[in-house]
């Protein structure tokens, strides 16, 4: 299959290159051999989602990483644990195997069970008479007590993620047989567990809080998206299971968030900021430039159609966030993998980090940050291929400049539409930008697949927290996107 895949593709890009004056794209084409890629990626999204499972503690609590010191990621962070469910989730839908279904709905039980069970506690970020107040500390003890040491709380995305997670769930006990009997006992406890994240959600999205590197004190780009969407997806969701008479309050609340975010936008600099109103933790992130805000855009990919993947605006952030992590990173000179495959860049969380993965020092890339702008690529060129036209424009130009083999020949004010040899060739263009960094990602991580959370700036070798479930979560969630897209052009 992979070898018809190939060929087709290929042949694809010959008939653009004899009818449009295009003729660089296929010899840049044929030096990419995706084939040995594709083995790596699914054996790969095999192993992460394996690594994920031994995450899963048997009470529900999901460890963030097995790593006890140096640093200690024994604990349950509400964000982490939401973005790594959904990829058990994706597993049990994908798959046909009786046993397995059963694993993976036994591992979604056990997670709403202690999200639950963390909802009644009391915490050090606040009162849960005051709309659960409570919900908004990061992290927990996987005995399920709030931290009880210092820390960066609240913070306002947990909810809203776990929220999403939670409905996901919910649907899939009303839709499938399995599912259904696994959650019959459950299903009162999770909407009430659901409605309370909502209004959380919409109760708290203008608080103060840090930001989800747990740092900086202000409002951020990342908690309001995945909020607005949270709330976008809530209104839907009390129409048909809960109160109807909610959903208008949550759907102004939506609106007031999109009103939020595009004050994120910062027309100078040319991408939206992470951080607005900051009011305090660090001070030292001058370009408030941020991988948070392409986390942002696919993780409230969904029921919500604001800020997608292929928004300009998004589509202009990835490239100040490539463009400056080209430079910023010694490793990233090294441009070529052992195959001679086109590496992309490595990216960090924000160019000003200081974080090393155990202390402060440097920062260096994440696995994180480098697998979303994989994803990222996919994802846009699938909404792209359902689209009608692709407009170069002054937002996103720079960011279609970076395609391998056709960007420097797009222009601003070039439309290409369907049908066109162009469109297609910009489509596999940014299939093939995103093999680059999952390319990347396999350059850096262990011999034997394992991701920690970080690699070194300057030798590329693994750092900080070992089997970071985040990190596993963000590889399945760029080879899925990968599949689809490669579906997609099959077709
Ligand atoms: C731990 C936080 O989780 C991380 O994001 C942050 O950079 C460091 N503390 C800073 O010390
Ligand atoms: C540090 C990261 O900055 C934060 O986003 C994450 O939640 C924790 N580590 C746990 O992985």
């Amino acid at each position: 299959m992979l070898l018809r895949l190939k060929a087709s593709m290929l042949s694809a890009l010959r008939i653009v290159s004899l009818m449009l004056p295009w003729s660089g794209t296929m010899a840049q084409a044929q030096d990419f051999d995706r084939n040995d890629l594709d083995s790596w990626l699914s054996s790969e999204q095999t192993l992460a989602a394996a690594k994920i499972s031994a995450n899963l503690l048997g009470n529900g609590a999901v460890l963030a990483s097995p790593s006890r010191s140096g640093p200690d990621y024994y604990f349950h962070w509400t964000r982490d644990a939401a973005l790594t469910i959904d990829v058990v989730l994706d597993r049990y839908v994908a798959s046909n195997q009786l046993e397995d279904r059963a694993a993976y709905l036994r591992q979604a039980q056990n997670y709403v069970d202690f999200s639950l069970k963390i909802q009644s506690q009391p915490t050090l970020s606040g009162s849960i008479q005051d709309h659960f107040a409570n919900f908004g500390e990061p992290k927990f003890e996987v005995t399920g007590i709030g931290y009880q040491q210092p820390w960066g709380r609240p913070q306002t995305d947990g909810p809203a993620l776990r929220a999403v997670s939670l409905m996901r769930i919910y649907k899939l006990a009303l839709q499938r047989l399995d599912a259904q009997q696994q959650f019959s006992a459950s299903m009162p406890g999770m909407k009430n567990a659901i409605l309370a994240d909502l209004e959380y959600t919409a109760y708290h999205w203008r608080d103060q809080g840090y930001d989800l590197w747990e740092e900086v004190r202000g409002q951020h780009f990342y908690n309001a998206l995945v909020q607005q969407r949270a709330l976008v997806a809530g209104a839907a969701f009390v129409k048909t299971y809960g109160v109807p008479g909610d959903a208008p309050r949550y759907l102004a609340e939506a609106a007031a968030l999109e009103a939020q975010l595009a004050r994120f936008w910062d027309p100078g600099r040319g991408y939206f900021v992470e951080t607005i109103n900051r009011s305090g933790g660090l001070d030292y992130k001058s370009s408030n430039l941020d991988s948070g805000v392409v986390l942002a855009s696919l993780h409230a990919l969904g029921e919500n159609s604001y800020l997608l993947p292929n928004d300009d605006r998004i589509l202009a952030s990835a490239h100040a966030l490539r463009s400056t992590f080209a430079t910023l990173f010694p490793i990233n000179k090294v441009s070529r993998d052992r195959a001679q495959l086109q590496l992309a860049p490595a990216i960090g969380r924000y160019p000003e980090d200081r974080y090393d993965g155990i202390g402060v020092s440097q920062g260096h890339p994440w696995f994180i940050a480098t697998a979303a702008l994989g994803e990222l690529s996919y994802r846009a060129a699938s909404l792209y291929a359902a689209a009608d036209r692709i407009v170069i424009t002054a937002q996103n130009e720079a960011f279609f400049a970076d395609l391998p083999g056709i960007g420097q020949r797009l222009r601003r004010g070039d439309t290409l539409a369907r049908g066109d040899a162009a469109f297609r060739d910009v489509l596999d263009a940014l299939l093939r930008s995103g093999d680059e960094y999952l390319a990347r990602v396999r350059y850096h991580a262990a011999m034997g697949g394992e991701l920690t959370e970080q690699f070194d700036r300057y030798t590329g070798y693994e750092r900080g927290a070992s089997d970071l479930s985040w990190s596993y979560a963000s590889l399945f969630k760029a080879v899925q996107a990968r599949s689809q897209l490669i579906a997609v052009l099959q077709k």
